[in-house]
């Protein structure tokens, strides 16, 4: 690696398997349980998800890099120059290289993210296009607190990078208060470059998350494992299955794992008990419509100044300024 990349600086807590124990306990203890979603992306969770996003029905990810292919020049001219670019779940990295292929005078690159090994192997990716940007790499939750380094104050404007819609793995009044977050954080100049799935027909959308190799059901199924792994538990994969549907009212995706027949699991000597058909909700995937996006950005205090789209809108990308 080069000598302009630092090593990851860390703002997980302490102990990060203590809290993952906590929210696992908390939430499968809830009348209807749930899992938190950030906890897929162990190693496995990491990979399991880069070959979702060369799937043929996951359409975002190939959607939102044609959007970036066609338009990171005009995005770049709306950032203008001096700016650090701050990046939130920063995943592999392919959109970022072409965002970062077209700043100028960017004076560095924050990736934060939960996973150390997204954060590690895209470091050193983008370090090795980039040889000479300055890249700070932090291991934070980013719907947790968090805080930017020193060095992005330096600038003259924080820009905020989110793509791949992972804002819509928040239920939308997190999202608002990470949208209010980062205003904050990037007081007094600055903006968001937001990426975002949009509302359409529910056989696309329902088809992304349940492809036909099953790749979607293996990362689910993964976060059981990773339980298993990690804390201890006795968690039976062959017991559970895959089930993702749209909710139309709510506008999003629920991801859920169905417990086939009655039975109990041991995780770190405590038991819980599963009825048959009974569903641990894993994962919440929000998709909006352009209102939507417009009325978060107000209650942030930003002013959406564009937005790209594809030719379906299926996938939008908004800058918001601060
Ligand atoms: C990371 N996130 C935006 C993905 C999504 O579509 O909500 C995670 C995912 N879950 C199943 N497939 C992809």
């Amino acid at each position: 690696m080069s000598s302009t990349s630092s090593s990851i600086r860390s703002q997980t807590a302490a102990n990060p398997q203590h809290s993952f124990l906590r929210d696992v306990i908390a939430g499968l203890s809830e009348s209807r349980k749930t899992l938190p979603s950030k906890y897929f992306y162990d190693q496995k969770g990491c990979q399991l998800f880069d070959q979702i996003c060369q799937l043929p029905e996951y359409y975002p990810t190939r959607t939102e890099l044609a959007i970036m292919d066609l338009h990171a020049s005009e995005m770049a001219a709306c950032l203008g120059e001096n700016n650090a670019l701050i990046e939130f779940g920063s995943g592999s990295s392919m959109k970022t290289q072409i965002l970062l292929s077209e700043l100028e005078g960017l004076l560095a690159y924050v990736p934060l993210d939960i996973a150390p090994s997204y954060l590690h192997e895209s470091t050193q990716r983008l370090q090795q296009r980039n040889p000479q940007l300055k890249i700070i790499p932090v291991c934070a939750d980013f719907t947790a607190d968090w805080q930017l380094p020193d060095e992005v104050y330096e600038a003259d404007h924080r820009t905020f990078y989110f793509p791949g819609s992972t804002i819509g793995n928040l239920k939308p009044p997190q999202a608002v208060r990470l949208l209010q977050h980062i205003r904050h954080a990037g007081h007094p100049s600055g903006g968001l470059l937001l990426g975002v799935d949009r509302k359409k027909s529910v056989d696309i959308i329902e088809a992304a998350y349940n492809d036909a190799a099953g790749v979607t059901a293996a990362f689910n199924l993964n976060l059981l494992s990773r339980i298993n792994r990690q804390l201890d538990g006795n968690f039976a994969l062959d017991q559970f299955v895959h089930h993702a549907f749209y909710d139309a009212e709510r506008g999003r995706m629920e991801m859920h794992l169905v417990s086939q027949l009655a039975h109990e699991v041991q995780i770190a000597g405590q038991t819980f008990h599963f009825a048959k058909d009974e569903s641990i909700r894993t994962e919440l995937s929000h998709k909006y419509s352009l209102q939507d996006i417009q009325q978060m950005a107000t209650a942030a205090d930003m002013d959406v100044a564009q937005v790209w789209s594809d030719s379906q809108d299926w996938f939008s990308v908004f800058y918001m300024q601060f």
